[in-house]
């Protein structure tokens, strides 16, 4: 039986709460009053409600600690080693439009680390959570990446950019174009959070995205490297967290994503010293 910590049990909580508002919400979506933030960005009611659950939740258990979270931006804490860093609705174009698969996902940052992470789908009940050092779990089942080494054995999730995404779109059309006739399949799921808890729980090989927000992949992050993946820039070295892309996998997979990434937009050429 997997034990949690206090950290652990502390966010497992505030993302507990917040889903059960997010499933009442999506059993309502269609009464639901919805503003729009951007083209193809929207954020609902639920969506902000569930930000405050989690602010409350968190800054109740720890007062002193800073917050980075989708809706409200970042707030300084007392602690100025630490933050939240939240997304209350990952997918949330799935949530609005009735499609059951988006999630809460709480990361802590100490020192710039991500040192614990929880992703949850309020639908299925799939508790995703890592502490740094400890593993990474599925409810309480250890979760480990899967073991494919071949392209042409994985399936690899992605996220296409949108209307209103800061990912860009030629540069994608490139990627797609190497990469789908490489792999045995490619899927995108509508939430960064949950398609990172993939790769950690086996069911994806390797995922690639740009665009992304800290928000979005801060504890799917730790829940790979937990589980025995990588997930980088796509440097394949530094850490994706507050870059706008991210490459992760299982090792093998991760290593050839990294490559044949590089292979569809090659980095811009080091401009020579003058
Ligand atoms: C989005 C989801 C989606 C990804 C986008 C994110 P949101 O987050 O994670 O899968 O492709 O880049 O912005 O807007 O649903 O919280
Ligand atoms: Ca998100």
């Amino acid at each position: 039986m997997a034990v949690r910590s206090a950290l652990i049990t502390v966010m497992v909580r505030a993302a507990q709460k917040a889903g059960r508002g997010l499933v009442r919400d999506f059993g309502e979506v269609e009464q639901l009053q919805v503003s729009r933030k951007g083209p193809g960005d929207f954020v609902s009611a639920a969506d902000l409600k569930a930000e405050k659950t989690i602010r409350e939740e968190l800054q109740h258990a720890r007062p002193r600690f800073g917050f980075l979270m989708e809706e409200s931006g970042a707030t300084p804490g007392d602690d100025e080693a630490r933050r939240w860093i939240v997304d209350p609705l990952d997918g949330t174009l799935n949530f609005l439009h009735g499609i059951p698969q988006f999630a809460i996902s709480i990361a802590m940052e100490q020192e710039g680390e991500i040192v614990a992470g929880v992703v949850l789908n309020p639908v299925t009940n799939e508790l995703y959570w890592a502490e740094k050092g400890g593993g990474a779990y599925l409810n309480d089942r250890r979760i480990r990446v899967s073991a494919r080494t071949a392209f042409a054995d994985s399936l690899i999730g992605t996220g296409i950019p949108f209307l209103g995404s800061r990912g860009d779109k030629p540069a994608y059309m490139r990627d797609m174009a190497v990469l789908m006739p490489q792999v045995s399949g490619i899927r995108r799921m509508g939430s960064a959070a949950l398609d990172l808890a993939y790769v950690a729980a086996g069911r994806f090989d390797g995922f690639w995205e740009s665009g992304m927000h800290a928000w979005d992949i801060a504890a799917g992050v730790l829940l790979v490297q937990e589980a025995g993946g990588y997930a980088t820039a796509r440097d394949g070295t530094s850490s994706p967290v507050h870059v706008p892309e991210i490459v992760a996998g299982n090792i093998a997979i991760h290593k050839l994503l990294v490559a044949a990434l590089r292979r569809a937009n090659p980095p811009a050429a080091a401009t020579p010293a003058s």
